[in-house]
């Protein structure tokens, strides 16, 4: 298998560092061959070649099987032009790759409940959403522009979506939740936006072929706070490419850090992008303070969509599992008496599990 890592910028060296280990510890333990290759994306992208996203990159990644991306952005490039920041990099490889369909997981593991803001009550027995956000359509990537006018300027985002773009996340997203539990929840603003009337009529025509998923619309205002107030009652959450943005960082709360989300962009065959959701993180790049549990949750869901390869997911996932039993923490999930490790030595306690 050929792997593309994109380390990118802040503290994403640091976790893709820890990443590399579990690659080559998963191909030491299980006896397969990868290879991997290093390429440019955002701010070092500018640095280097003067551009977020060189060709180089979009061909490297295209000829890989699976790409694994660190974080990109940062305040060294904040005042580029809008397609000069990295920020475009990043939408530009996601649409270049045509990851249309973004996976991410909101599980709250047991020993973190402690460290979620919600009351323990309101977690119940442990969380597990999963958010599948549109990638590559929406208000990202619609006609925009900006003009002069009398007294200033005007400007303008477009969210158009067509029925081609809806209906295959949309079934998708009825084939997870015929794996899980069975319940699929639409989140738009269909009483306004006309792109969301459209999106309730085609979601609504597939559901006749997967009368075995309970389907179930809701306003996304509603669904921010159904979310903090009962976040039990969501299984798969389907959505559109920015309400998908804002509600999985709002999700990532209630399971205690961004740091440790993960997520999969993936299309129709088993190509995929895999890349934790938290940032850049600028203010605690180069410390070792990051937590590298994002990026490994990601490799395993790397392992279980492009690979095939579920036993190296749970394998990851279970050696987590017992470091934090074990009671270690970085410091964004960390809690009173917890053992405060940093990046690297968390990395190293997870490889030691696996
Ligand atoms: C994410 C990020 C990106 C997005 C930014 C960095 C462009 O917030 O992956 O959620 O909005 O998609
Ligand atoms: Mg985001």
């Amino acid at each position: 298998m050929k792997i593309a890592i994109i380390p990118g910028d802040g503290v994403g060296k640091e976790i893709i560092a820890q990443g590399k280990k579990v690659l080559k510890a998963a191909a030491h333990k299980y006896k397969f061959d990868f290879e991997y290759e290093e390429v440019l994306l955002g701010g070092s992208a500018i640095d280097e070649k003067g551009t977020p996203l060189p060709e180089e990159t979009i061909k490297i990644c295209k000829s890989s099987d699976a790409v694994l991306l660190g974080a990109v952005g940062g305040p060294k490039w904040d005042k580029l032009p809008g397609n000069l920041r990295p920020e475009a990099g990043l939408l530009g490889i996601r649409k270049a790759l045509g990851v249309f369909a973004n996976l991410r997981p909101a599980i709250l593991f047991p020993e973190l409940k402690s460290a979620s803001n919600l009351k323990p009550e309101v977690l119940g027995e442990g969380l597990d959403i999963m958010i599948v956000r549109e990638l590559t359509g929406g208000a990202y990537f619609g006609e925009k522009d900006r003009i002069n006018v009398e007294g200033g300027q005007k400007a303008w985002d477009t969210i158009s979506y067509s029925t081609f773009e809806i209906d295959r996340i949309a079934r998708r997203s009825f084939e997870i939740a015929r794996k899980r539990n069975k319940k699929l929840t639409l989140i738009d603003k269909a009483n306004v936006l006309e792109s969301s009337k459209l999106w309730r009529e085609v979601v609504a025509e597939i559901a006749k072929e997967y009368d075995d998923v309970e389907l179930n619309y809701m306003y996304v205002d509603n669904a921010a706070m159904q979310l903090i107030k009962n976040p039990g009652q969501f299984d798969v959450i389907l959505t559109e490419n920015m309400f998908g943005d804002i509600l999985s960082d709002e999700a990532s709360m209630l399971t205690g850090s961004l740091g440790m989300l993960p997520s999969a962009s993936v299309r129709e065959d088993s190509f995929g992008l895999y890349e934790p959701i938290h940032g850049s993180a600028p203010d605690i790049a180069g410390q070792n303070k990051a937590n590298p549990i994002g990026t490994l949750m990601s490799i395993s869901m790397m392992f279980k969509y492009s690979f095939n390869m579920d036993e190296i997911s749970h394998n990851i996932e279970n050696s987590i599992s017992k470091v934090l039993k074990e009671g270690y923490r970085t410091l964004d999930i960390a809690t009173e008496g917890s053992k405060i490790v940093g990046t690297e030595e968390m990395g190293e306690l997870i490889i030691k599990n696996m």
